[in-house]
């Protein structure tokens, strides 16, 4: 499918969707949004797609929501249209494994979308940002919620009250990142995780990114439970069998997501 403000293509099991706005720094406008929550769904659907890379350019991921198309708005306005809400849940619903890659800016929502996906790998340019404090607004899709959770309250109260950007090096110190890579590897190194959670079952890759999530949503001793349960429930699955099999056979599994 042809979208204008969005680059997707799929190979081998991997859908890539390259944001492409260049001359706005990949700005979140509803447009694009839009087209982002199509392709998400439409690589969920597809049974061949086993994992996705959301992707920027080498000088932004994204740098947040469309300024000028918000400008414009009043409270009634975004209220009303429950602005960014339709399209973060069409991301979020997908059960297959995204990862964001990460070069240049991530700031405002371009962070928080980064952080919607299940981790990023960042090249050493990245630079990661809650601005939005300097137009007098605050985060709008998961900003104050995620990025807490993932630095700590001190190093998020620091990014959205002074709206400071942290480099890569930061970032993976304070674990918003998984992996810092030169940014010419990115997509390389990005393509290489994809593939090699194509690889798996998807099966359990569903079965651990809904697990993984559960921690964010429930106690300790509940999401024990739920983890308990998921990994007695994967023993009726046929791929627990030749998973286990095939490493007594000394050969590669051959995974059937079933
Ligand atoms: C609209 C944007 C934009 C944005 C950049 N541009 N960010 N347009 N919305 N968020 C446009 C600029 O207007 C400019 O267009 C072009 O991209 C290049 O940007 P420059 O500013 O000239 O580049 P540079 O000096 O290199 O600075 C890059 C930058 C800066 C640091 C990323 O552009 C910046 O601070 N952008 C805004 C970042 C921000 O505040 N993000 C939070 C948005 S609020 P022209 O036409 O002049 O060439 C938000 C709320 C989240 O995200 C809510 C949920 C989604």
């Amino acid at each position: 499918m042809a979208y204008a403000t969005i680059v997707v293509e799929t190979e081998e099991h991997v859908t890539t969707i390259r944001l492409n706005r260049p001359d706005a720094m990949n700005a979140l406008s509803p447009e694009l949004l839009k087209e982002l929550a199509e392709a998400v769904e439409d690589a969920s659907k597809n049974d061949s797609v086993r994992c996705i890379i959301l992707t920027g350019s080498e000088k932004a991921f994204a740098a947040g929501a469309d300024i000028k198309e918000m400008s414009e708005k009043s409270f009634v306005d975004v209220l009303t249209e429950d602005l960014f809400t339709q399209e973060s849940e069409a991301i979020l619903k997908c059960r297959k494994p995204i990862i964001a890659a990460v070069a240049g800016y991530a700031l405002g929502g371009g962070c928080e979308l980064a952080m919607m996906c299940d981790f990023i790998i960042a090249a050493d340019t990245a630079k990661f940002g809650q601005p939005e404090i300097n137009l007098g607004i605050v985060a709008g899709i998961g900003g104050t919620q995620r990025l807490t959770r993932l630095v700590g309250k001190s190093k998020s109260m620091d990014m959205h009250l002074t709206g400071r950007f942290m480099d890569a090096e930061e970032a993976e110190k304070s674990g918003l990142v998984s992996r810092v890579v030169p940014a010419k590897k990115l997509m390389d190194e990005a393509n290489a995780a994809a593939h090699k959670i194509a690889e798996k079952s998807t099966l359990t890759t569903m079965v651990v990114k809904e697990t993984v999530n559960r921690s964010y949503e429930t106690t300790l001793r509940e999401g024990i439970l739920f983890e308990r349960r998921m990994f007695h429930a994967l023993f009726a699955s046929e791929d627990q069998t030749e998973g286990m099999t095939a490493f007594l056979e000394k050969r590669e599994p051959q995974f059937r997501g079933k």
